[in-house]
């Protein structure tokens, strides 16, 4: 399976999850309360990169043929303060994306991957109203520091997931655990989405804008009226509404890990009614990502084709310690993507997540996502040779065999 000239292969990573020293956002505080992180674990100094290790991974990862990285920018270092833009942070990720280009990596820069910095939470997180504003802001100081140094930007990370794990539920901060607050808080990030849209396109001409999506695919465990219906919500709260909301974006990206069986269940209004069932017994790493389904990213990228707009897989991966899931994983999920390509979806890139092993929200370091591992007590690397070779092969190549 060929892939067309010019597809871009790359891995992503987001700034708290790999910069470290992460200090003055909303999930250093949320870590270091009693049993908020699965296994006690604080993200601390994570992977180093701000640190300056950024820029030997993404060494390999260039060296590996890839041609593109996806990272995120952390609001809470360039804009400590509310109105006061931190000169140093902006001229660290300036060197690093100097790097990149160097490395020939195009760059895709996520302004806002999940934290918020502490003065933003303290004014009421995602349901202050006035966040759009600071929000668009904030987009436009970057547009016009970094340039054309970034390629592809997106606005926001994961709406639906984000009002889903700290507002519907409180998993994540800000804890809010009211359906009413998530849908308020997801109406106040698409105003954000819109008004950054068009701050950036204000600022830079010609400039790329997305935002990115996880839809995973829902089934209905049972073909019972109530499971059908309740797995409909679920699949509209994260396709059809946010895809509504969101508009305009020049392109999309879509997050896609696995698909779910959803069974009603009375008692959980916090999803939607619908309890997720996993069918198979393909659990990796204990987390729950759901079932490990290809063909469900081929749909959901033909189901994504009519919007007119080009589609970037911006993250797609599996927790995976010992590397033994993840090879076959990687090769059904490119070819899945090869195959939407055939039905007509305008995929452009793919982006593995992750690079490396990276402190993982809630789940903390239980879990392992990189085709590099990293000891976070030593920051010692060492590659997962096998997903790394094939993903490599297919970064060199451009194809990947059925
Ligand atoms: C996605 C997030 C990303 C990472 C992966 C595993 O939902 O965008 O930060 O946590 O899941």
């Amino acid at each position: 399976m060929r892939f067309p000239p010019g597809f871009v292969w790359g891995t992503a990573t987001s700034s708290h999850q790999v910069e470290g020293g992460n200090d003055n956002n909303d999930w250093w505080d949320w870590e270091q309360g009693e049993e908020r992180i699965r296994d006690g674990t604080r993200s601390g100094e994570a992977c180093g990169w701000w640190a300056g290790r950024a820029e030997d991974d993404l060494a390999e990862a260039a060296r590996r043929g890839q041609t593109a990285h996806r990272l995120s920018l952390e609001w809470s270092r360039l804009e400590p303060r509310e109105g006061k833009w931190n000169d140093e942070a902006f001229a660290r990720y300036t060197r690093l994306l100097d790097a990149m280009r160097e490395l020939g990596l195009a760059a895709m820069v996520t302004l806002n991957h999940f934290t918020l910095p502490r003065w933003v939470a303290r004014r009421g997180s995602w349901l202050d109203p006035s966040l759009s504003r600071l929000f668009a802001r904030y987009a436009s100081e970057c547009a016009r520091r970094f340039d054309d140094r970034v390629k592809w930007w997106a606005t926001l990370n994961e709406p639906s997931v984000l009002a889903f794990m700290g507002y519907a539920g409180r998993r994540w901060p800000p804890g809010r655990g009211s359906m009413p607050a998530a849908f308020r808080a997801l109406r106040h990030m698409a105003r954000a989405h819109r008004g950054a849209h068009r701050a950036i396109h204000r600022v830079l001409a010609p400039a790329s804008v997305g935002v990115v999506m996880n839809w995973p695919r829902f089934e209905a465990s049972r073909s019972s009226l109530l499971d059908r219906a309740v797995t409909r919500a679920q699949d509209a709260l994260f396709g059809a509404l946010p895809l509504r909301a969101f508009q305009p974006f020049d392109w999309l990206g879509l997050n896609y890990y696995g698909r779910y069986r959803v069974r009603f269940d009375a008692r959980a209004p916090e999803m939607l009614f619908g309890r997720h069932v996993q069918a198979s017994s393909i659990r990796t790493d204990e987390t729950d990502w759901g079932e490990i389904a290809p063909e469900g990213l081929e749909e959901q990228l033909v189901r994504l084709a009519h919007l007119g707009v080009p589609l970037y897989v911006t993250e797609n991966g599996v927790s995976d310690e010992d590397d033994r899931i993840r090879p076959d994983y990687l090769v059904g999920h490119v070819a899945a993507v090869h195959r939407a390509i055939e039905r007509g979806a305008d995929v452009r890139g793919y982006f593995h997540w992750s690079l490396i092993d990276n402190f993982e929200w809630a789940e903390g370091w239980s879990v392992r996502f990189g085709l590099i591992a990293v000891n976070p007590h030593t920051q010692e690397r060492r590659v997962r040779s096998k997903s790394a070779g094939i993903y490599q092969q297919i970064c060199m190549q451009d194809s990947v065999a059925k």
